[in-house]
């Protein structure tokens, strides 16, 4: 049996390499020049610049070939990144304490970000326990230096996103994890008219995105930023393999995780403006995260037909977890049923992220299900060929609920109901003790029993567990019950 590799994560910073240029920091820097590929030049010349600084550590050198990878934030924004401490100063966003006289910001965005928003410590992530463990497992005797300088840099695309160093002014920091400009975009340009007289009319004119501003006001635009990491996108992926080294599934619904976020913004008056915000929220996340998901599975699909050997293909992350993970009993209700559409015993595919949403031609998908589901190794080129038709429409909440499916479905419902639940209590509804207890009881019958990591759910009643006809009479007492305070 070969020996398990010594690699167990990242590596460590070197300053003494930075001091001699020897043979063996120009070898160590070779594979990391050889993603980017175009700039090979540019890049020694930079390197050699800035090898004084922190930038020596070979960790860093491979955050900034992690935005090369997968051109996302790059390509997108010709202007230059500017780093979160260009935000910092006290007068402007960094401020301790949240402060209500302005306008557009509570000047104190900096500081709470630091101190209480999970994405400022992407950077941390990547060094800790887990990521070491996922890492070390992911690991094989045969990689080379490439291999796993790709490996990270995918970790790097989503907890620590990096410009290419040609569009990062001398400030940025490169272990800011996921800062203001990732969200808010490069700022170089917009940096001095944000604070004018005349921003407001520049974004309303919609002219601020050709300086490189991302208006995450606008819901459409707040989800699809979102969705690019949580849900994945071409380049950076949580898939099957991470997930079995360790990785938490990446299920990403816009209106939980936005609850979820300590907000740096005004979100209370934000609510007052608009009482629809939630539903708004929940209609622009599904839509999102759905045209995120065919667009990671088209670049999937594209590179199993064009580099089968790079590929995994199809990938298991994107079909049904339960319907493979689950206990091998006999006789089982699952021998009765399918929940897939294809060839019997084969997931369902696309049950997160689809279970919600039609196409423009009808049918909920249908075609595409039907390739990914037709046995274990689909058309890729096919595939991507259906993926780049599909059309998605926007859901309606009112014809959300229904027998789910499998378990995706059914959280994807109650998610559904708990934003009309917050619509309508934004809206003035007070909370009501029915619509409570309801939520709670299907928060109980989804949730996963304590120490497994997967649903009690049966589709048969037996002894504890909760049959889909349960979970599907909870969810229509639920509507039912919003439906009657709507009307009070
Ligand atoms: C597509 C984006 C993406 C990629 C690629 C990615 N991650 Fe993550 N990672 C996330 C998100 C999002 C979370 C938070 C999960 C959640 O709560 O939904 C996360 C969570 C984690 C956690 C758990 C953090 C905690 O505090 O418990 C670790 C550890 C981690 N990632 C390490 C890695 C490593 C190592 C890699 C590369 C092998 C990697 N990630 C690749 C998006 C990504
Ligand atoms: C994960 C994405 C994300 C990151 C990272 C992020 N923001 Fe935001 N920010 C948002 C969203 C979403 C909003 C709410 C919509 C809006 O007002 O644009 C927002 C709103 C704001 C606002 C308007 C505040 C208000 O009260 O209306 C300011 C100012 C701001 N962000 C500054 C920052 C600064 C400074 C940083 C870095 C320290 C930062 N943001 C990091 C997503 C992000
Ligand atoms: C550049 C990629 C990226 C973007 C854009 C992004 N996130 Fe994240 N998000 C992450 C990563 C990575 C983590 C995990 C951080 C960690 O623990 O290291 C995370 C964590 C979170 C968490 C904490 C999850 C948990 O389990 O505790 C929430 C909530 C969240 N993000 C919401 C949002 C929302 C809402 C938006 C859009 C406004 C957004 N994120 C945009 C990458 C991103
Ligand atoms: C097509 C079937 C299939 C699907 C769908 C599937 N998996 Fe797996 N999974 C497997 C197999 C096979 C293994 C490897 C089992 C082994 O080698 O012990 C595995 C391994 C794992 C492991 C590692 C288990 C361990 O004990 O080491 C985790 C965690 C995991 N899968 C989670 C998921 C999640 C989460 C999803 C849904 C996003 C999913 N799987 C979808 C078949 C599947």
């Amino acid at each position: 049996m070969p020996s398990r590799p010594k690699y167990d994560g990242l590596p460590r910073p070197s300053r003494q390499a930075c001091r001699s240029s020897t043979g063996s920091e120009a070898r160590r820097t070779s594979w990391i020049v050889g993603l980017v590929i175009p700039s090979v030049l540019v890049f020694l010349l930079a390197n050699s610049s800035t090898c004084a600084d922190e930038r020596a550590d070979p960790v860093e050198q491979l955050a900034l070939t992690a935005d090369s990878a997968n051109g996302l934030f790059a390509a997108r924004q010709p202007q230059k990144f500017l780093g979160a401490r260009s935000c910092a100063a006290s007068a402007c966003h960094g401020g301790i304490d949240p402060d209500p006289r302005f306008p557009l910001s509570r000047r104190h965005e900096y500081v709470h970000w630091l101190d209480k928003d999970p994405h400022s410590r992407g950077y941390q992530t990547l060094q800790n326990g887990l990521s070491k463990a996922i890492l070390g497992r992911l690991a094989r005797p045969t990689d080379d230096d490439a291999t796993r300088a790709k490996r990270l840099a995918n970790c790097f695309g989503c907890h620590n996103p990096q410009p290419d160093r040609s569009k990062q002014e001398t400030t940025f920091y490169v272990r800011d994890a996921v800062s203001c400009e990732i969200c808010h975009g490069p700022a170089q340009q917009w940096i001095g008219p944000h604070v004018t007289q005349s921003w407001a009319g520049i974004k309303q004119a919609g002219d601020a995105s050709a300086l490189g501003f991302i208006n995450t006001e606008d819901i459409t635009i707040r989800a699809q930023t979102c969705a690019a990491c949580h849900v994945g996108s071409p380049g950076r992926e949580v898939n099957h393999d991470l997930i079995a080294a360790g990785h938490p599934v990446l299920k990403f619904e816009l209106t939980a995780y936005h609850a979820m976020l300590p907000k740096h913004w005004r979100d209370r008056e934000e609510r007052k403006s608009n009482p629809k915000l939630e539903i708004e929220l929940w209609r622009a996340g599904q839509i999102a995260c759905g045209a995120a998901a065919i667009d990671l599975l088209k670049w999937r699909a594209e590179r199993a037909a064009n580099e089968p050997a790079e590929a995994v293909w199809p990938e298991f992350a994107e079909y049904d977890c339960f319907a493979c993970h689950h206990d091998l009993v006999h006789p089982s209700w699952r021998q009765q049923i399918s929940t897939s559409k294809g060839v019997l015993g084969m997931p369902a595919w696309g049950s997160w992220y689809f279970s919600r949403l039609k196409d423009s031609a009808g049918e909920s998908l249908q075609p595409l299900a039907v390739q990914m589901q037709r046995g274990f190794r689909p058309d890729p080129k096919l595939v991507a060929e259906i993926a780049s038709a599909v059309r998605l429409v926007t859901p309606e909440l009112d014809a959300a609920i229904g027998l789910p499916a499998n378990w995706d479905d059914a959280t994807q419902q109650y998610l559904a109901l708990v934003a009309a639940e917050q619509t309508q209590r934004d809206a003035g509804k007070p909370s009501d003790d029915e619509v409570t207890s309801r939520i709670a009881t299907l928060r109980e019958q989804l949730a996963f029993p304590r120490g497994q990591d997967s649903p009690r759910w049966r589709f048969e009643p037996g002894d504890a567990s909760v049959t889909r006809d349960q979970v599907h009479r909870s969810l229509l007492d639920l509507m039912q019950q919003l439906q009657r305070r709507k009307e009070n």
